[in-house]
C-alpha cells in the first residue's frame, strides 16, 4: 500500500452523511435476496473489472450504472431485501463495523424510519413499527459503542501495536424522504422529537434526502422549524439538480424552481447542507459570505452527475470536473469528505480521502486538517473537544512514524 494511502486508511476520521440502507454491503445485499427470492437488477451487480489494464489503478474506477435515476432504481430494491428486524440488525451491526473498521472514530448514520416484518418467514408475528425500527437500530449502536470503549481499553492494555484501532462513537440522524407525503414527514418528524427527548445521547439530528427531483424542501419546511424548536439539529440535501442560474433566469420552470428551492434552503440555515454541488454561482457567493458546513461525497457526486463517464468510469477525471469542490478546498470553505451510500458508490471513507488528495494535490497535513476540521461540524456538540484530543494525538503518532 503506497503511503498517502495507508495515511488516510490509519487517519481518524468522521463521517457524517451516509444512508444506512445506502451502506449496506453488497454481499449481504445479494444474501438477503436470495434468502428471499428477490431478484436485483442487472446494473446493481454489474462489475467493472474487465474495464480495466494492468497499469491503472483500479482503486479509482468504478463503471457502474449510478446516475441520480440509476440510484433511486436501486434504492427501491433495498427495502425488499431488508423487511424485517433481523436483517435490518444484521446491515445496522455490519455498516458500524465497516466504518469503524475503516478507522472513523464519529459517525452520524441517517435512515427513514420504515414498517418492517417482525420476521420474513414468520409474518404471523406482525409488524415492527417505525419507532421500533428506530428503537432496533439505537440499541444497536449503544452496544456497539460500549464494545468499542471495552475494545479499545482491552487493547491498549494487551497489545503492542502502537496504532491500536480508536473507539467509533456512533449517532442516529432520522430522514425525511422528500418524495413521500407531507404526512408521512410529519410522522418522521414528531418521532425524531419523540426519540430525542428518549434518547437525548444518541439521537442528534434530522434530515431531509430523497430523490431530489420530487416535490420541494417548502412544503416541509415547517416540520423543520418544529424539530428545530425542539433542539433537533438539520442537514439538507440541496443543489443535486442543475438549477437557474440566478433569480432573474426564467428559461425554463424546472430549472427556475430549483432556484428557488435552493435559495430557500439557505434562507432557512440549516446546520449543514448535503451535497450543494450544483448551486448556481450567486447562491454559492452568499454561501461563501456566511458559510454553512456542506457534507461533501466525492465518489456520489461524481457518479451521480455522470462525470467519470467521459472518462472510462475514472473517478480521477471525474472529480476534476466537481462544479465547486476546488473552490472549496482552495477558499478553505468549511465542508467534510463523506460516503453517502458505501454499498451503492463501492468505496470508503479512506478511499474518498485518497481520491480527494489524488486529485487537488493534498498532502497528508491537507487531509489532517479536514479531517479534524470536520469535527466543528459534527451535531453531538459536547463530543467536540474531546473528539478533537483523541484525533490530534492519533495525527501527531501517525506523522511521527511516517
Ligand atoms: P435509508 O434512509 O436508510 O433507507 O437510506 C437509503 C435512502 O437514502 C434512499 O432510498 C434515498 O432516499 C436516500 N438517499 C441516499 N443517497 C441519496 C442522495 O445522494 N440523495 C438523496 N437521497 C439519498
Ligand atoms: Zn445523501
Amino acid at each position: 500500500m503506497e503511503s498517502l494511502h495507508r495515511f488516510c486508511k490509519h487517519l481518524p476520521k468522521i463521517e457524517l452523511h451516509a444512508h444506512l440502507n445506502g451502506s449496506i454491503r453488497e454481499s449481504t445485499l445479494v444474501e438477503l435476496a436470495r434468502e428471499r427470492s428477490v431478484s436485483l437488477p442487472a446494473k446493481l451487480l454489474q462489475h467493472e473489472a474487465e474495464h480495466h489494464d494492468a497499469d491503472r489503478d483500479a482503486l479509482f474506477f468504478n463503471t457502474k450504472p449510478r446516475s441520480l435515476e440509476e440510484c433511486f432504481e436501486i434504492f427501491s430494491y433495498i427495502p425488499k431485501c431488508v423487511d424485517d428486524v433481523a436483517a435490518l440488525k444484521r446491515i445496522t451491526r455490519e455498516v458500524l463495523e465497516d466504518f469503524a473498521n475503516d478507522n472513523v472514530v464519529y459517525l452520524e448514520l441517517r435512515t427513514g424510519p420504515k414498517v418492517l416484518l417482525m420476521d420474513h418467514c414468520a409474518p404471523e408475528m406482525g409488524s415492527c413499527s417505525k419507532k421500533q425500527y428506530l428503537q432496533t437500530i439505537l440499541s444497536i449502536m449503544s452496544l456497539f459503542e460500549n464494545q468499542e470503549k471495552d475494545r479499545h481499553n482491552h487493547d491498549m492494555s494487551s497489545s503492542t501495536e502502537k496504532l491500536v484501532r480508536l473507539p467509533m462513537t456512533p449517532r442516529l440522524i432520522v430522514s425525511v424522504d422528500r418524495s413521500g407525503t407531507v404526512e408521512q414527514a410529519q410522522e418522521n418528524i414528531n418521532l425524531a422529537i419523540q426519540m430525542v427527548a428518549l434518547y437525548p445521547d444518541h439521537v442528534v439530528g434530522v434530515e431531509l434526502g430523497g430523490n431530489p427531483t420530487r416535490n420541494d424542501f417548502r412544503r416541509f419546511e415547517p416540520l423543520f422549524q418544529k424539530a428545530r424548536d425542539h433542539g433537533l439539529l438539520i442537514s439538507i440535501h440541496c443543489g443535486e439538480v442543475p438549477s437557474a442560474t440566478d433569480e432573474f433566469d426564467t428559461s425554463d420552470t424546472t430549472l427556475k424552481k430549483a432556484y428557488e428551492e435552493a435559495s430557500a434552503v439557505l434562507q432557512f440555515r440549516p446546520d449543514r447542507l448535503g451535497h450543494a454541488l450544483l448551486l448556481p454561482n450567486d447562491l454559492m457567493n452568499k454561501l461563501m459570505q456566511q458559510p454553512i458546513p456542506i457534507e461533501c461525497c466525492p465518489t456520489s457526486n461524481v457518479m451521480t452527475l455522470e462525470l467519470a463517464l467521459h472518462h472510462g468510469g475514472n473517478l480521477i477525471g471525474g472529480l476534476k470536473m466537481h462544479p465547486q469542490l476546488q473552490k472549496w478546498i482552495e477558499r478553505k470553505y468549511p465542508f467534510s469528505i463523506n460516503t453517502d451510500d458505501s454499498g451503492i458508490f463501492c468505496t470508503n471513507l479512506t478511499k474518498e480521502y485518497l481520491l480527494v488528495a489524488k486529485v487537488f494535490g493534498l498532502h497528508e497535513n491537507d487531509l489532517a486538517d479536514i479531517a479534524i476540521r470536520a469535527v466543528d461540524h459534527i451535531f453531538d456538540k459536547p463530543k467536540r473537544d474531546a473528539l478533537i484530543d483523541l484525533m490530534a494525538n492519533r495525527i501527531e503518532k501517525l506523522k511521527n512514524q511516517s
